[in-house]
């Protein structure tokens, strides 16, 4: 196992213990409209800001050692974060990629913006839950700002479920349990929300409705990345997950790549050691 960080140890004054509160659009009563709408600001974050290019490489190279150009996203939401590093992944050399986005609660008006990428893109109409994913679906597993969704039972379980089946498995996230770096980004959000929202595409009459008229998108978005932030596991943590699972067969690389500003992303990476 080897790890890769980037932090200081200045930023252990502002970190804090892991809180697991409640996200407001995670819950299964939580209205689909006000859910999709912040999942579409989310990939239009990932879309403008790329805060995950920093890790392009590091999964061209985990898809490249496992041997395989499929990709299953969980938690897809609007799918933007693994869409935004397709080209890179062709860049580098990963011919004929596919990708299976996926969500318990699909955004189904996603679906009109997910082509153009190049690669061959599917997004399951069908609900998939992260913690019980059909065996049926082979490939790559990723997740993006959502590992933070489950509890250490239930996260530990994921990566358990991807070993067992024999697929790679990589979490990104660019929260963290920093107010040094997320205090004042985070209080923000509602300006940086009714700033995009007009530059949002497709354009829809609810975005404008939800977001300016009744301010449900910024207060959802405002509440939801503070929540996200502090359930956020540390790269300590994650290297507990996998080592709780005593597991041999897979080679982990666990750390944080420097991204937008002075954010990090978190990540952790598992691909079966190649057959001797
Ligand atoms: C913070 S959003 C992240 C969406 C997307 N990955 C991104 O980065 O823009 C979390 C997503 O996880 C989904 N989700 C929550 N619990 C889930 C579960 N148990 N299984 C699958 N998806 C889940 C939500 O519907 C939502 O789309």
């Amino acid at each position: 196992m080897n790890g890769r960080t980037c932090g200081s140890d200045t930023a252990i004054v502002w970190s804090v213990g892991r809180v697991h509160l409640v996200e407001l659009h995670e819950q299964p009563w939580f209205p689909a409209v006000w859910r999709d709408l912040l999942t579409d600001y989310l990939s239009f974050y990932a879309t403008v800001f790329r805060p995950y290019a920093c890790v392009g490489p590091l999964l061209a190279e985990a898809l490249e050692r496992e041997g395989t150009a499929r990709i299953v996203d969980l938690c897809s939401g609007a799918g933007r974060p693994l869409l935004s590093l397709v080209p890179a992944l062709q860049d580098s050399g990963i011919c004929d990629l596919e990708v299976v986005l996926t969500d318990r609660f699909p955004n189904l008006g996603a679906l009109e913006s997910i082509g153009g990428t190049g690669a061959k893109v599917t997004y399951l109409t069908t609900p998939i839950d992260a913690a019980d994913v059909p065996m049926s679906l082979k490939g790559f597993r990723t997740l993006f700002t959502s590992f933070h969704h489950f509890r250490p039972e239930s996260a530990r379980a994921i990566l358990a479920n991807a070993v067992d089946n024999g697929e790679g498995v990589g979490i990104f996230e660019y929260t963290e349990r920093n107010w040094l770096i997320w205090g004042l980004p985070t209080l923000l959000i509602p300006l940086f929300v009714w700033l995009c929202t007009p530059f949002m595409r497709p354009f829809r009459w609810r975005r404008l409705l939800w977001t300016y008229l009744v301010p449900i998108v910024p207060v959802v978005a405002v509440w939801d990345g503070f929540v996200s932030n502090l359930r956020t596991y540390s790269v300590e943590e994650l290297h507990d997950l996998v080592e709780q699972m005593a597991d041999d067969r897979y080679e982990w690389q666990i750390g944080q790549a420097r991204s937008i500003g002075v954010s990090r992303v978190t990540y952790a990476i598992g691909v079966p050691w190649p057959l001797a």
